[in-house]
Order: C-alpha cells, then sequence, then structure tokens
C-alpha cells in the first residue's frame, strides 16, 4: 500500500491555510530572513477573528486594515470571502514573504506596509472601515501602543475594531480600558471546523 501524502495545509472558513511545512512556506523559509517578533507562524487568534467574522459578517468591510499581521491570515480571509481591499501592516518586515506566499495560494494579495502600531496616523487610519488584529497584545509594554491606536482609529472613524487574542493579561488591560472608554464589548469565542482555538474578541462598533 502507498504512503499517504504528508498534510502541508488546512481548509478553514473558505481559505487555505498552509503549515510550515508546505513548499511554498519552506521556499519562503529558505530565501529570506527569520520574523523577530513572533511573526512566526499563523496564531490560532487569527481564527477565531475569522471565525467571528465569518458568523457575523461586518456591515462596513471595503476597505480593511489587519495591524501585526504577521502571516496575514486575518486579511487574507478579508480579502478572499469579503471582497476587502487589505491593507497589512507589521512592525517586522521579514512577515511579508510569508504574507505574499499565503496570498497567492489563496488567490488574492493585499498591500503591506512597515508600520509599527504606535506609527499609525488618525489620518492613515480614517482611510479604513475595519481595524483587524490578532494576538498583538502579548507583553506589558504593547499595552499602551496598543490602546492609543484604538483610540486614534476611534478618533479617525473606524467603523468596525476587532482584536482577538487567546486571553493574555496585557490584552485583558486593554480591553478593559476599551471598555470604560469605548464601550467596547468583550466576546468569549471558539472557533468551529477543521482548527480549534478559543480565546476572547474585543469588538468596538463605532458607525
Ligand atoms: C503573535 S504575532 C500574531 C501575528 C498574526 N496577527 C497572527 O495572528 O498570526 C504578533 C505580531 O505582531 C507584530 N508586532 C509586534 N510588535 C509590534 C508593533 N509595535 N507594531 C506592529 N506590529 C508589531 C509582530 O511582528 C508579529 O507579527
Amino acid at each position: 500500500m502507498s504512503k499517504a501524502a504528508p498534510i502541508t495545509a488546512k481548509r478553514f472558513k473558505g481559505i487555505t491555510i498552509p503549515r510550515k511545512s508546505h513548499p511554498a512556506i519552506r521556499k519562503v523559509t529558505r530565501q529570506s530572513d527569520a520574523p523577530t517578533l513572533h511573526g512566526n507562524k499563523f496564531w490560532n487568534s487569527s481564527c477565531l477573528l475569522i471565525d467571528y467574522l465569518h458568523r457575523n459578517p461586518p456591515e462596513h468591510c471595503s476597505s480593511v486594515i489587519d495591524v501585526g499581521c504577521g502571516w496575514g491570515l486575518g486579511g487574507i480571509w478579508c480579502a478572499k470571502k469579503l471582497g476587502a481591499q487589505v491593507t497589512s501592516t507589521d512592525a517586522d518586515p521579514n512577515v511579508f514573504p510569508y504574507l505574499q506566499a499565503a496570498a497567492a495560494l489563496n488567490g488574492v494579495s493585499t498591500h503591506h506596509r512597515v508600520a509599527r502600531f504606535e506609527r499609525l496616523s488618525k489620518r492613515e487610519l480614517s482611510a479604513f472601515d475595519m481595524l483587524i488584529a490578532a494576538d498583538i497584545c502579548f507583553w506589558d509594554d504593547l499595552v499602551d501602543p496598543v490602546f492609543n491606536m484604538i483610540n486614534r482609529a476611534v478618533k479617525a472613524g473606524v467603523k468596525q475594531i476587532l482584536v482577538a487574542d487567546p486571553e493574555r493579561a496585557p490584552f485583558f488591560e486593554v480591553a478593559q480600558r476599551s471598555m470604560d472608554r469605548h464601550c467596547a464589548e468583550l466576546v468569549e469565542w471558539e472557533t468551529s471546523g477543521s482548527i480549534d482555538a478559543s480565546g476572547a474578541i474585543l469588538v468596538i462598533h463605532n458607525a
């Protein structure tokens, strides 16, 4: 009997998620410098976010910014399933070759740009209907930059802001401040389907 081919990708909510062993990802790993700020894989919180958006289709999503995008799964899903124009931003330029490989596997592309949370101005954020993020608040010293970026996004008129997280302590600090200042909701979430993920999603409706 012939051996089954190894599984190098999964399907989740209509997109293909390559594993590190996928030939397209292995090629990037061979040719590029490694990401340095934890943008070294798809984190499960991006599946939380996708599952939430799948079950709660957003009203305003023609232009989407994915901040701290890493390999960019959330933005790839929005481009493919919502037909959104997506800008993927990250502090670490080394994530983008991975994002481009994953986007190509899904037949979409996103604009990408190196930008720290601290550097995204109100003017730049005003170009977007929706801001998404997954697992971007993993150190205590990210609380202020992430919360201040959320404040600028609200002031800029971004209509929906969603931050998914595996429930790390710094995220809860951002969530509490956002509930106090912006009437944000904190939603417990669990995925259904081929990938198991659970955590919380900070949701701000600003329309
Ligand atoms: C845990 S990874 C999550 C990546 C992606 N959102 C996902 O769910 O797969 C965190 C990402 O945040 C980025 N990051 C860390 N600090 C940042 C900052 N100050 N500004 C922008 N991006 C940052 C990292 O480079 C990394 O890609």
